[in-house]
C-alpha cells in the first residue's frame, strides 16, 4: 500500500534533514546571542518564503486553522526582543509553486519537531522564553507530538495524484537545500560543502 504522504516525505528526506540538523549544530546557534540572533535572521527567511503556504485560502479548507500556524510573525517579534534586524539576503528567493508547496509546508511544520531540542537549548543556554526571544520555538499548546499527529492527518487526506507526490517531494528537498543555502550566507559559511 502507498505511504501517506507525510512519510513518504520523511522517508525520502531523512538523509537531507540530518545535513540540515548537523550543518545548524555546527555553526553554535545558542552559544552566543550574536549567534543566536543569525539564527533567527536565517529562520526569519526561511518563514517569509513559506508564510503565503500557510495562508492558502485552499490549504486551508484541507487543513484546520493552519493560517495560524505561520511562525514569520513570531520569528520576526523574536528578532525585535533582542533588538536586531532582519538580514537583507542577496541570493534569490524561491517562490514556491503548484503541489511543490506541499513539501514545503512539510517541511516547515515538521521543523517544529527538531525544535523542542532548539528551544530547550534557547531556555538554557540564552535565557530566553516563549514570551521573549524564542516565541517561535514554543510548543503549540496542545502539545508537538499531538499537534504533529493531528497536522499529519489533515496534511494526508489532501488528494494528490503520483505527479503531485513527486513534485511534493521536490518542494520539501528545495525547502531543506534553500535552508542550507540561506544558512550559508547568514552565518557566512564559504558557499556549498554540504
Ligand atoms: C539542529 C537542528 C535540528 C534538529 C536537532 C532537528 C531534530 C529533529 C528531530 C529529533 C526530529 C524528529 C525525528 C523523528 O521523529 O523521527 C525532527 C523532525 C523533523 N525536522 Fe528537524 N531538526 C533540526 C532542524 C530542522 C530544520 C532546520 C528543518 C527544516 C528546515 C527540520 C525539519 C524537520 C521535519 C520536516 C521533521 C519531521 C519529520 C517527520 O516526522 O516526518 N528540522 N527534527
Amino acid at each position: 500500500m502507498e505511504l501517506p504522504l507525510s512519510l513518504y516525505l520523511k522517508e525520502n528526506c531523512r538523509t537531507t534533514h540530518d545535513s540540515v540538523d548537523h550543518l545548524v549544530m555546527s555553526v553554535k546557534p545558542f552559544d552566543t546571542i550574536e549567534n543566536y540572533t543569525r539564527f533567527l535572521q536565517l529562520q526569519a527567511v526561511f518563514h517569509q518564503i513559506v508564510d503565503a503556504i500557510y495562508k492558502d485560502q485552499l490549504l486551508n479548507q484541507g487543513i484546520e486553522d493552519l493560517a495560524e500556524l505561520a511562525r514569520y510573525e513570531e520569528v520576526l517579534k523574536d528578532l525585535k526582543d533582542l533588538q536586531a534586524n532582519t538580514k537583507n539576503i542577496t541570493q534569490t528567493l524561491p517562490i514556491p509553486q503548484g503541489k511543490e508547496v506541499l513539501g514545503w509546508l512539510y517541511c516547515a511544520e515538521g521543523s517544529n519537531i527538531g525544535a523542542a531540542f532548539l528551544y530547550k537549548a534557547a531556555q538554557h543556554k540564552l535565557g530566553l522564553t516563549a514570551e521573549y526571544g524564542a516565541r517561535h520555538l514554543a510548543p503549540h499548546a496542545e502539545g508537538r507530538a499531538k499537534h504533529w499527529k493531528d497536522f499529519c492527518d489533515q496534511f494526508n487526506q489532501i488528494d494528490i495524484t503520483v505527479e503531485d507526490r513527486a513534485a511534493a517531494l521536490k518542494g520539501a528537498l528545495d525547502a531543506f537545500a534553500t535552508y542550507k543555502a540561506l544558512l550559508r550566507e547568514v552565518f557566512e559559511l564559504s558557499p556549498a560543502t554540504v
